[in-house]
């Protein structure tokens, strides 16, 4: 009789695991949240690698500490965007991943490399896209009056913060706002909804098609999917 150990085919198949690259620029807020929120084995998403354009990045910390390789791609050596974007695929595809997430990634990137990604690249943006793409989303949203902002995960296009809308989360603004408190709470949202969106990619559920972005094959509305602001004291 072989000692050897035969899968167990009465549980049903378990997802494929799903190897992730985060590309980022900073801090690493959303970083924190996927390796806290994946830690546990119950996502298939694994974390393959963390990627910086910036050697003083703090997320490559971060990385690091959760035992992720990582690696600094400096922008500055290169002469121009297309060399870098370049350099950076052949960098990501040497960890051969199933999705590429930019966590804050400061770089404008190439329509060669988006459409090298295209349905399996997606990005965080502190505001309620289509409004205020761009930077200091927070000031404008304040400036304008809105009683209303937020964030969004979306597949990624060429167009700038302009690609088709996975899920956004609404955060209310309150009368004494500063762009800096107001950051905060949108910070908090970011954290839940994108390991969100990653896990239901790395499920198979997420797809960007013809129709356009789909969960579990039902397609989502122009926003995604939308979570509403929370009252305050609310656990969410
Ligand atoms: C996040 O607020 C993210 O939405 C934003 O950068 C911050 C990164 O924070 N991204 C963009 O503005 C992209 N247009 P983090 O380093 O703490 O994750």
């Amino acid at each position: 009789m072989s000692g050897a150990t035969q899968p167990d085919t009465s549980k049903p198949d378990l997802p494929q695991r799903c190897d992730v690259v985060v590309l980022l620029s900073g801090t690493g807020g959303n970083l924190q949240a996927m390796i806290d929120r994946f830690q546990d084995g119950s996502c298939p998403a694994r974390i393959r690698a963390v990627i910086s354009n910036r050697a003083d990045a703090y997320g490559l910390e971060r990385a690091k500490h959760a035992g992720i390789d990582t690696r600094v791609l400096d922008h500055t050596a290169y002469e121009g965007r297309e060399a870098f974007d370049a350099a950076l695929v052949e960098l990501i595809d040497s960890f051969s991943p199933k999705l590429v997430v930019l966590a804050g990634f400061m770089r404008i990137l190439t329509p060669g490399f988006v459409r090298h990604y295209h349905g399996r690249l997606l990005n965080i943006h502190p505001s309620l896209l289509p409004l205020y793409k761009g930077l200091h989303t927070h000031q404008r949203a304040i400036e304008a009056g809105d009683t209303a902002h937020g964030c969004s995960v979306h597949f990624v296009t060429e167009e700038l913060d302009g690609g088709p809308l996975v899920v956004q989360a609404v955060v209310s603004v309150e009368l004494h706002d500063t762009p800096a408190t107001l950051a905060q709470r949108v910070h908090a949202r970011e954290h839940l909804i994108y390991p969100l969106a990653i896990h239901w990619f790395a499920e198979g559920r997420l797809a960007l098609g013809k129709e356009g972005v789909t969960l579990d094959g039902q397609p989502l509305g122009p926003r995604g999917h939308l979570i509403p602001a929370t009252q305050p004291g609310s656990s969410l």
